[in-house]
């Protein structure tokens, strides 16, 4: 993806590309651990892979994990929803937004590039060290699980569960082979090794179902309060599905209706930024809803400037994030002239929503505006 294409996406490919590179990181740090720990099983059993086949595939798959880490670092920063800085990627425990939660991400990230860096200098540290270290960075991979299942937007959607559930299992698994197949001589320590797993997963288990699957996790997890309702809106549904769902951004996810169920008339605030691209410029409305539906609109206009002022509009996304609903609702604008315009926004092919923006804008790019919305029943 060339640096303009990347910059400009919209909040919400941000934000889809976090969740998907994590969900991915997750799933390579996994296959990296089960070759690193069946590892040594390669010519007791079949299939007889040779060494050099399994350590590169190892070796590989670690730094697969690093490159896509990069691209869900710097999405979940440029998403810009939660205010997450560059420096919360390697300092753990230190940001605003869910401090536990994406700190044991951060944690996770330095014990890899811990590992990674050792890696190459092997050689000069010596076998012992090497390994001590290497043992070390296994622990990268529970701490993302914990990571992933604190902060996650998807932890509540099925595949996002049993994908979790699906790696935790294979790591299992893959410890219980080296443990019973590999290790004859430590069969005394068999039941303690499979009794701690079990305990392990237990655990994992309890701690999912009480905390992250529950109602206002978000709050619990360390939400800034200004990103979650305060309460349901009249329209919107309870604030329980808080989780870095109050403010809006929890796309995807269950909600049985549109959080807009009646007309609405609102009044904007907010600001215009313009940055120029190589074929012409995107402008970017951040957008204040007050009055009679509270919350964000985000609207993104991309096009060519036309001579003496405006621009002709070549595509567009718009976001509605009503306060409180567990959803937000995208689509387009339909129609532009001036500072009007006519969009139409829904929620996963549910109900969509007509939008008519009538903005006032000055020349330090301050927004003034109203914005009616009308529901269309589902498209
Ligand atoms: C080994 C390291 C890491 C792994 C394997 C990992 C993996 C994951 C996974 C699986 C999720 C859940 C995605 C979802 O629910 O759709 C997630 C969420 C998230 N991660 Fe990471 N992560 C790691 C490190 C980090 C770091 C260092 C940061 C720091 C910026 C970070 C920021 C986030 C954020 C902000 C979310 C929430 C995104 C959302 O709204 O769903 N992660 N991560």
């Amino acid at each position: 993806m060339s640096p303009t294409a990347f910059a400009s996406l919209g909040p919400s490919a941000y934000w889809y590309l976090a969740r998907g590179t994590g969900a991915v990181a997750l799933i390579l740090l996994t296959l990296s651990v089960i070759l690193g720990v069946l590892g040594s099983l390669r010519f007791a059993a079949p299939p007889r892979w040779p060494r050099f086949a399994i350590d590169a595939l190892h070796r590989d798959a670690s730094l697969l994990v690093l490159a896509v880490l990069v691209i869900h670092i710097v999405t979940s920063v440029l998403d810009g929803f939660a205010p997450i800085k560059l420096l919360d990627s390697v300092i753990p425990f230190d940001s605003r937004y869910r401090p536990l939660w994406l700190g044991l991400g951060a944690l996770s990230f330095d014990l890899l590039i811990a590992l990674t860096i050792t890696s190459l200098l092997r050689r000069r540290l010596g076998y012992g060290a090497w390994r001590a270290i290497h043992w070390l960075a296994y622990a990268s991979w529970p701490v993302a699980v914990l990571h992933g299942l604190g902060t996650g937007s998807d932890v509540k959607v099925w595949w996002m569960l049993a994908l979790t559930a699906a790696c935790v299992a294979a790591v299992v698994v893959a410890v219980w082979i080296r443990i019973f197949k590999a290790q004859p001589e430590i069969a005394g320590g068999r039941p303690a090794a499979f009794v701690l797993s079990i305990s392990a997963l237990i655990a994992l288990a309890a701690f999912a179902l009480l905390g992250p699957l529950q109602r206002g996790w978000a709050r619990r997890a360390g939400t800034p309060t200004t990103l979650l309702a305060a309460h349901a809106t009249a329209a919107g549904p309870s604030p329980a599905g808080a989780s870095r769902a109050s403010a809006g951004q929890q796309r995807g996810v269950t909600a049985a209706t549109s959080p807009v169920q009646r007309s609405f008339s609102a009044r904007l605030t907010g600001t215009l930024t313009q940055h120029l691209v190589a074929n012409g410029a995107i402008l970017d409305l951040a957008l204040r809803m007050t009055g009679g539906m509270q919350g964000r609109l985000r609207v993104r206009l991309a096009g060519a400037p036309l001579p003496g002022g405006g621009l002709s509009m070549t595509g567009s996304q718009v976001d509605l994030a009503p306060a409180g609903a567990p959803s937000v609702l995208e689509g387009r604008i339909v129609a532009l002239q001036g500072q009007r315009f006519v969009a139409r926004v829904s929620e996963h092919g549910r109900a969509g929503v007509e939008l008519r923006a009538n903005m006032s804008i000055d020349g330090g790019g301050g927004v003034l505006g109203t914005l009616s919305g009308t529901p269309q029943g589902a498209p």
